[in-house]
């Protein structure tokens, strides 16, 4: 069975998705690192972003995989390496690039066959997997995303701060929406949740409830 959980930067997914998957007894998908993984290669690689064609080439090299909701470059775990505000930046070369993002899908794909899988990202419940027995779409108002992002940041020892973030999100928003290959858009029949007055554990006990009532 697949659960897809769809949403802008900020609004929860990957904790949402990552505890609701251990609740479950389900494999997890962070489709957001594979592009950031792409990003920290090319930054590694001291890349010329500019030229579309030199970061595909890049990413079709790439050793990618996900395995216990961990991501790796090869044998590297880059889990931590991708969440840097540097690879943020530069995700956006990786994630609007179409060819990119068929290599992506395909891997995405491949990844969660014959398993049961929460998978989290911006085109997982219309590009990736139209198909998904269960569709979620987090959101919460962009005041509280980035409130979360700064905090994300600081816990790490990283300095944010509360404008930037702000406007990096409104852009990632713009960009994430409006780019013509797997735009981040609701999906048809999804569960929508606002997680704007609602802790973590609130969100995944209200999925628990609905994914255990309505689809197992
Ligand atoms: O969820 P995140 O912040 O880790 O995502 C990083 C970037 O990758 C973000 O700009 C959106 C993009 N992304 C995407 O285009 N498609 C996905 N399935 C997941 C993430």
């Amino acid at each position: 069975m697949i659960i897809t959980i769809d949403g802008p930067a900020g609004a929860g997914k990957s904790t949402v998705a990552k505890n609701l998957a251990v609740e479950l007894g389900f494999d997890y998908l962070d489709t957001g690192a594979m592009y950031r993984a792409v990003a920290l290669a090319g930054l590694r690689n001291d890349i010329h972003w500019e030229n579309s064609n030199e970061l595909t080439a890049l990413a079709e090299q790439l050793p990618i995989h996900v395995q216990s909701g961990r991501t790796f470059l090869g044998d590297e775990d880059v889990s931590e390496a991708v969440r840097s505000v540097e690879v943020t930046e530069k995700t956006w070369f990786s994630a609007n690039n179409p060819a990119i993002r068929a290599l992506m899908v395909r891997c995405q794909q491949e990844q969660a066959r014959g398993k049961n899988i929460v998978t989290e990202g911006r085109d997982q419940g219309t590009a990736v997997f139209p198909d998904a027995e269960c569709k979620i779409y987090l959101t919460a108002t962009p005041e509280e995303r980035v409130k979360r992002r700064v905090s994300e940041y600081q816990k790490r020892g990283e300095t944010a701060n509360y404008d930037e973030i702000l406007r990096q999100i409104n852009q990632r928003d713009t960009s994430d929406m409006n780019r013509k290959v797997g735009p981040l858009c609701e999906p048809i029949n999804a569960i929508h949740i606002e997680t704007d007055n609602m802790s973590i554990d609130d969100v995944v006990g209200t999925l628990v409830k609905i994914v255990k009532s309505r689809f197992l």
